[in-house]
């Protein structure tokens, strides 16, 4: 089975259960658009509570009435509010923007104190420097006044807490060399079959990429994506049909799931996958093929991946069902598997 496949049948078992509280972590990974309709109406008739976590927009929209975010905020506090999407976005927009100007505010006025003593410091040595000549006495009644500003500055600069902790990066992607243009790769009529009776793996696919070309890649649960993008990496040889590189062309894959006993990473799926990301780009490939990438990535860090990919100099091919990256690549051609 797909991996999508897979989610489904263990989510049916999970919702059929009709549990007082259902507790779903990530429901919508992997799943095609009819899995998210079936998903969307089974918590929305389901009788009792649940608790979802969840970075798919769409769903939020229409199931969720409150939001408990864990993201890191400025008093290490956990963010609660009730109402909808937006209501939550709208606070957690507000939360962000005062963090960053209360820490740029007290970094500034920590700077402003370091150099007010700094100034005072060298007024005060400058007014000590053995006097060759006349003024020596004239200078030295000077330096009691210049002592104590000093004092007074550094005094302030210690009471001066920095206590509004830094707010955390956002997700950043390196960036790639550009081969704007270049032909990179042609894949002609390459098809995977499975064996008598059954739908091919991948039904017959053409495609080119150039420098820079946008792509994305949809289609139901089992419709051949994770399949086409192992051929293009170069993973899985194509039974019939043909695979052009170009001969030094570099190519990074992010695959569908990490596998956590191989990962060399540590931490939370959403942290492995952040880093898997970087991973992929850090070479500076000339082509990034990306299987559900949005998959464990936090709301904040699908905005980020989404700026990377409008910006990237890559050839990007990317394989979703996310709604809302669907919405914001709207304008990215599009290869349709199984429709
Ligand atoms: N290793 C395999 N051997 C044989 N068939 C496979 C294998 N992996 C997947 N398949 C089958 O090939 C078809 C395409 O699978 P693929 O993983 O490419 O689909 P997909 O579009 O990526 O699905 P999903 O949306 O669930 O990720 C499916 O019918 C699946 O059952
Ligand atoms: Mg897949």
């Amino acid at each position: 089975m797909s991996v999508g496949q897979r989610y489904r049948v263990r989510l049916a078992g999970v919702i059929a259960a009709r549990a007082d509280l259902l507790l779903l972590d990530e429901p919508t990974n992997h799943l095609d658009a009819r899995g998210l309709d079936h998903l969307t109406q089974a918590v929305r008739e389901h009788p009792g509570a649940a608790a979802i976590i969840s970075h798919d927009r769409a769903l939020l929209a229409e199931i969720a009435t409150a939001f408990l975010d864990l993201d890191p905020t400025s008093d290490g506090e956990p963010l609660l509010v009730s109402g909808g999407l937006e209501q939550w976005q709208e606070a957690r927009r507000r939360h962000r923007a005062a963090w960053e100007d209360a820490h740029r505010a007290q970094q500034e006025e920590h700077e402003r104190l370091r150099s007010q003593a700094d100034a005072a410091r060298s007024r005060l040595s400058t007014g000590w420097r053995p006097d060759k000549g006349t003024g020596k006495h004239q200078r030295q009644s000077r330096a009691p006044g210049a002592v104590r500003a000093l004092n007074d500055r550094i005094d302030r600069l210690q009471e001066h807490r920095l206590d509004v902790p830094t707010p955390p990066p956002r997700l950043r992607l390196p960036a790639s060399d550009t081969r704007a243009g270049a032909p990179l790769l042609r894949v002609e009529e390459v098809e995977i079959e499975r064996g008598a009776g059954l739908p091919p793996r991948l039904p017959a696919t053409s495609l080119r990429l150039e420098g820079g070309d946008r792509l994305l890649v949809v289609g139901p649960n089992g419709s051949g994506k994770t399949t086409l993008l192992r051929v293009l990496a170069g993973d899985l040889a194509p039974m019939s049909g043909s695979v052009r590189r170009l001969s030094d062309a570099r190519i990074g894959l992010l695959e569908q799931e990490d596998d956590r006993a191989r990962s060399p990473h540590r931490g939370s799926p959403g942290e492995r996958r952040r880093r898997a990301l970087a991973a992929v780009f850090t070479p500076r490939p000339d082509i990034v093929l990306l299987d559900e990438p949005t998959n464990h990535l936090g709301i904040s860090g699908v905005d980020d991946l989404l700026d990377a990919l409008e910006r990237t100099p890559s050839a990007v091919v990317l394989a979703t069902h996310d709604r809302s990256v669907l919405r914001a690549l709207a304008h990215w051609p599009r290869l349709e598997l199984g429709g």
